[in-house]
């Protein structure tokens, strides 16, 4: 029998057989998923740990924070700022930037997180997670500023989601495949369980939050109609849909098990692109998504290839099983 691949072992041999990512990456990301490990633990903890229910206080955007959203996001903190691998920090927790302060080294690469996605969630004991995005600092640059985090997401280095579900796990890539890691708890490490996973082609069953329809553009009504159709309608064939509102539940069951994953813009308010934010939710996810052979999409344009203008700017978000993207993005193109 051969014995379990912890993440480390697997992170060592990216970086020295393969020669993939540079050491430093690699620390970057053992403190990164160390610290996913100890969310993992605040969230499990549950009505115990005292943690649940809202802080009292607003985001950036405007949303009401919970607990756990602050402790994720403290907790990211303070294990990344005093490793040295890393020049500043951005979160959806945070309005601007968090430079590391000077009393530490300091690294050249950038971090983006979302500490706890899906939180709405978290006090009715459906599963929440953690996305981050790793990039480099823009060449030349020695004070990061705001500015430098904004880089299309075809220049991450790595990205990854964690899930705090039934069981943690951990979904990574650094460009070379997916791989996924669950949480052993009584080791305290993350073990490889799943590695170079690849999204179905084809699916049966999509996500999009369905009361929001009024306020759909003509595509996605197009789309989404066709899809309710069924068999009776003019693809021939009966559609399942699945919404947890957790978006790293949503796309962990559609990289098993095929899907489509939709959250578009939609007419309300015509200047918001959309729900998601482009860095640290849709960008790691997107990137995930196409090494697993998935696409994604704003409708129109392939989001790793978009310029971000702000750090917590919005965008629509088609994401999964490549011929569900390719459809729902040419309805949008034909339109
Ligand atoms: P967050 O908890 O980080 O603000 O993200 C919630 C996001 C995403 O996870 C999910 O897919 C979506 O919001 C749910 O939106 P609805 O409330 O419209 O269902
Ligand atoms: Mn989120
Ligand atoms: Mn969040």
């Amino acid at each position: 029998m051969t014995s379990p691949i912890s993440l480390t072992q697997y992170l060592v041999l990216k970086q020295r057989e393969k020669g993939l990512i540079p050491g430093e990456l690699r620390l970057l990301l053992e403190v990164v998923t160390r610290a996913c490990k100890r969310i993992s633990i605040a969230v499990s903890k549950g009505a115990l740990g005292g943690s649940l229910g809202l802080a009292g206080s607003y985001n950036v955007q405007g949303e009401s924070q919970r607990k756990l959203d602050v402790i994720a996001n403290e907790t990211l903190l303070e294990a990344n700022e005093w490793g040295g691998h890393l020049a500043a920090m951005a979160s959806e927790e945070m309005d601007h930037s968090y430079t590391i302060p000077n009393r530490y080294p300091k690294g050249e690469f950038l971090l983006l997180f979302d500490p706890l996605d899906g939180s709405s969630n978290i006090d009715v004991n459906v599963s929440v997670g953690t996305i981050f995005s790793v990039l480099h600092l823009p060449e030349g640059a020695t004070e990061p500023r705001e500015e430098d985090f904004l880089q299309p997401g075809t220049r991450q280095l790595a990205a990854g989601y964690a899930v705090y579900g039934p069981s943690s796990i951990l979904v990574l890539t650094v460009g070379d495949g997916v791989a996924t890691f669950t949480l052993d708890r009584e080791a305290g490490s993350w073990t490889l369980t799943e590695d170079q996973l690849r999204i179905p082609e084809t699916t049966r069953e999509y996500a999009i939050n369905a009361s929001n329809r009024r306020h759909w553009e003509p595509p996605v009504l197009r789309y989404i109609d066709e899809l309710l159709a069924g068999a009776e309608g003019p693809r021939g064939v009966d559609f399942n849909m699945r919404w947890v509102a957790s978006m790293v539940a949503d796309v962990h069951r559609i990289i098993h098990r095929g899907g489509i994953f939709m959250y578009p813009r939609d007419n309300r308010e015509p200047d918001r692109l959309g729900k998601l934010r482009l860095l640290y939710e849709a960008n790691p996810m997107a990137f995930i998504v196409e090494q697993a052979g998935g696409a994604a999409t704003n409708g129109r344009q392939r989001i790793l290839e978009i310029e971000p203008q702000t750090l917590h700017e919005r965008v629509a978000v088609f994401l999964g099983s490549k011929e569900e993207v390719e459809r729902v993005t040419a309805y949008h193109l034909e339109g």
